[in-house]
């Protein structure tokens, strides 16, 4: 049987996982490919750490670049993470035409362009299933399952450890800071948690994903990102008695007649790519996708809503999608395949992301304002004169006098609207903290 010889880089959380899975079923794929999964080589940066997952030690080096370099070695796989070592091994592995497989979906974020160029000009191909969403197969899904369609709609819980914090303070009233420590324990947050809970990762997933179903490249600068560093257990209970729940959703949606209807000369019209905490309806599916669980629900313009569900970060789900690659990588190589569906063809080529302060959403608001006559009068004129409507009021009983949360849900209104006339409202006498705003998605 043809034998595929594996260089792993990166023996961590997913690259002791990959090895792993490889032990458990290389055989059953072998017998699925009719190809042979050996791994010659795996490097780290310390050969002598304790490892969970044991290697054999004669497989170990810290020299990536042997690895990339052995002519023995017919195909990478990157699972360092970072974006400086990272690139240039896949860059220096892709140039010697070998295919490449990565999790890394920072680097893919930062250097896609270039990563693809490169595989393209060496007429062979990088693979990134595990880079978005963990297990749930969504590569494959927008760049295979549904070529036929235009993508409207696509909305992604792609965010492991925000997901898994964000369930447990609403389950357990837990503090933020607790559930991250948990997260980190478990194995699910970036090496840098801000990645996580400040939205850039899930951000990086939803610039991948918006590329593939509009087919213009889409980078970490042109998306608005907000993390769930500021979500209060009051915002989550508030939301709770509302009807809603609050996740990190990355959405990706084609500006339409509620988004002002902004088109470019061409017709093309924009596409919001965005990641913030979003107040979702308890009757919407997305809101019951708890723990490290991701959800993606795409709406196709063939194929109407479509969902996609299963644990987005972890190292058993993300060996699963490196498998994944493996896989089609081992088989290219068997049939000489030199090029998949491409990444990114434009296929919109005039696409254009919508500027945030042009988004249109419903909001919930949180004030802290002193309890007295013509406190909600000040407020409501201002939203009156910003010609923003409210929707619902809500103020705790009882607090004469003293400062007293007050919630409030606002009708559609721009960004840039609803950004002034809170600016205007932290600045009264009677509001005591700037005020908190979190977006609501209708899912319309
Ligand atoms: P990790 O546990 O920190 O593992 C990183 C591995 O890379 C370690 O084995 C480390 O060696 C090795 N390494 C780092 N720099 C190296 C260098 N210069 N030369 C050789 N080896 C080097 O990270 P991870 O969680 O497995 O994540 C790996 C990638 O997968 C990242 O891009 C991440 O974003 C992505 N990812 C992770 C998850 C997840 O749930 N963890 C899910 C999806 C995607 P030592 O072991 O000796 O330190
Ligand atoms: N830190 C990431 C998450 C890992 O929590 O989703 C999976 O990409």
């Amino acid at each position: 049987m043809q034998q595929v010889n594996l260089g792993i880089i990166g023996g961590g959380t997913v690259g002791g996982g990959v090895f792993q899975a490889i032990q458990r079923n290389g055989a059953l794929i072998s017998s699925r490919l009719g190809v042979r999964l050996h791994v010659a080589k795996m490097a780290v940066r310390n050969i002598h750490k304790p490892r969970p997952v044991k290697i054999p030690a004669a497989l170990l080096t810290t020299d990536w670049a042997g690895v990339v370099n052995d002519p023995q070695v017919t195909l990478i796989v990157e699972l360092i993470g970072g974006t400086t070592t990272a690139r240039e091994l896949v860059l220096n592995a892709l140039k010697l035409g070998k295919p490449v497989v990565t999790a890394n979906k920072a680097l893919l974020s930062a250097h896609g362009e270039e990563l693809f160029e490169a595989a393209q000009n060496s007429r062979t191909n990088l693979y990134y299933e595990a880079s978005v969403a963990g297990g749930i197969p969504i590569i494959k899904v927008l760049r295979e399952g549904l070529i036929g369609n235009r993508i409207t709609r696509l909305y992604g819980i792609v965010n492991g450890t925000c997901n898994y914090i964000l369930t447990r303070m609403k389950a357990e009233g837990a503090d933020f800071a607790d559930v991250l420590a948990q997260a980190q324990r478990l194995g699910y947050a970036e090496a840098q948690p801000s990645l996580d809970i400040d939205g850039h990762d899930a951000a990086h997933k939803i610039g991948i994903l918006a590329s593939l179903a509009h087919g213009f490249w889409v980078g970490p600068k042109q998306i608005y990102v907000e993390g769930i560093r500021n979500i209060t257990r009051l915002d989550v209970q508030f939301a709770q008695q509302l009807g809603y729940t609050i996740k990190l959703l990355g959405i990706v949606k084609k500006a339409g007649p509620v988004a002002g209807a902004r088109r470019k000369p061409n017709g093309y019209a924009p596409v919001q790519v965005s990641v913030y905490p979003t107040l979702v309806p308890n009757a919407h599916v997305l809101a019951s996708v708890n723990d490290v669980f991701n959800a993606i629900y795409v709406r196709g313009d063939v194929v109407g809503d479509t969902l996609y569900y299963g644990r987005g970060a972890g190292q058993d789900a993300t060996a699963s999608a490196v498998l994944s690659d493996l896989a089609d990588a081992a088989l290219d190589l068997k049939c000489g395949t030199k090029s998949r569906i491409p990444p990114f063809v434009p296929h919109e080529r005039e696409g254009a992301v919508l500027p945030i302060d042009e988004v249109v959403a419903r909001y919930y608001v949180r004030l802290n304002v002193i309890d007295k006559p013509g406190t909600l009068a000040k407020i409501a004129a201002i939203f009156g004169r910003s010609k923003i409507g409210i929707s619902s009021v809500i103020q705790p009983e009882g607090h004469e006098g003293e400062s007293v949360p007050l919630i409030l849900m606002i009708h559609d209104a721009t960004n840039a609207a609803i950004t002034r006339a809170l600016a205007t409202i932290g600045a009264l006498s009677v509001v005591k903290a700037p005020p908190a705003m979190i977006r609501v998605e209708n899912f319309e």
